[in-house]
């Protein structure tokens, strides 16, 4: 038996791989490599180059691997450019998704965890956020997802097959071991983006918006670092093999950060003042964004490990020097 990742070169996807590797699991890599880096994955698992929408290579890697499990992380997840591109951001969330799960039925796949997004949750909702929160996305990214959780519970209301979907609230940190980190190219990330201010990359971090209805005036996020998020990723994964029903997960700590206490867990790790400019808000941020953790803590025994932000801002400087250097 065996697990095939989609996206599994990415940057969560990655850090799940290494986590399976650990304890012994039998994985499969599908990457196109369009933002994901080969040697993230390194030799831990088998790699196999090539597109999700490709539900003939899909069924022949299923069937070559012994496949019994997918989780999905493949996909595109920056939010301004599905605005600009949404086309992209269907065809590459919604319709390879839909070839991956045809594949995954023809073969008779049983297990599929999927990636999904606080995003997809309604902005006025009261936070923290349950999984029962009401939904309203509104970018064509935060959509696409949600259209991925409707055809998978449809999908497995029709065929033997059982899923969890993992909402993840703000991912961050990079492996405690270095072997693995974010590499997006287009970095829009908080954390990382104050990182890069750190190593004098960039000159100074924008601030967007001061003036929200928080504690301190700036934007509050659930900051959860990836080497948990990885192990909810096992834990779902395990419950699934021990016959779990579907069901959905949020994937954050229950703690808000803002961004000046963000700045503030930089400037405690570096020891000196990180250049910051504050200015409007960005479009489409919402003031505040927290997970309520409670089901996935009392349904899997998920117990954050990394929770501590000055060592969350330390991994993710640490693999900023080596990986870009
Ligand atoms: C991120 C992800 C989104 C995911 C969501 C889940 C992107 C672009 N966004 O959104 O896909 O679904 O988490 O919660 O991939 N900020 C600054 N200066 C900066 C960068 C950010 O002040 O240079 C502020 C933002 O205004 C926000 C906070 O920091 O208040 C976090 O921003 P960011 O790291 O970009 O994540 P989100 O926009 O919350």
């Amino acid at each position: 038996m065996s697990i095939l990742v989609t996206g599994g070169a990415g940057y969560i996807g990655s850090h799940t791989v290494h986590a399976l590797a650990d304890r012994g699991d039998k994985v499969v890599v599908l990457d196109n490599l369009s933002t994901g880096q080969r040697s993230l994955v390194g030799d831990r698992a088998d790699f196999v180059e090539g597109e999700v929408a490709d539900q003939g290579l899909v069924g022949r890697v299923i069937g070559e691997h012994g496949v019994d499990s997918v989780i999905h992380f493949a996909g595109s997840i920056v939010v301004p450019e599905s605005v600009t591109e949404p086309l992209r951001y269907y065809d590459n969330n919604v319709v390879a998704s839909r070839a991956l799960l045809a594949a995954c039925v023809a073969a008779g796949v049983s297990r599929f965890i999927f990636s999904s997004t606080a995003t997809v949750f309604a902005e006025d909702a009261p936070q923290p956020l349950a999984e029962t929160s009401p939904k309203a996305p509104i970018s064509p990214y935060a959509r696409s997802k949600l259209m991925m959780e409707w055809m998978l519970e449809d999908v497995a209301r029709a065929h033997p097959m059982r899923y969890a979907i993992l909402r993840y609230f703000n991912v961050c940190g990079a492996d405690p071991e270095g072997r693995a980190g974010q590499v997006s190219p287009i970095p829009t990330h908080l954390i990382k983006r104050a990182v890069l201010v750190a190593l004098g990359r960039i000159p100074y971090l924008d601030i967007f918006g001061t003036d929200f209805p928080t504690p301190d005036g700036t934007g509050v996020r659930d900051y959860i670092h990836v080497a948990d998020l990885a192990n909810a990723h096992l834990l779902a994964l395990d419950a699934l093999r021990g016959g779990a029903e579907s069901t959905s997960y949020n994937c954050g700590y229950g703690r808000g950060l803002s961004v000046r206490e963000v700045v503030a867990a930089v400037e405690r790790v570096i020891g000196r003042a990180l250049p910051v400019r504050e200015g409007p808000r960005r479009a489409g941020d919402p003031p505040t964004l927290i997970a309520d953790p409670s089901r996935i803590k009392a349904e899997l025994g998920w117990k954050p490990q990394h929770a501590d932000i000055d060592a969350i801002v330390a991994s993710a400087l640490s693999w900023e020097r080596r990986f870009n250097r």
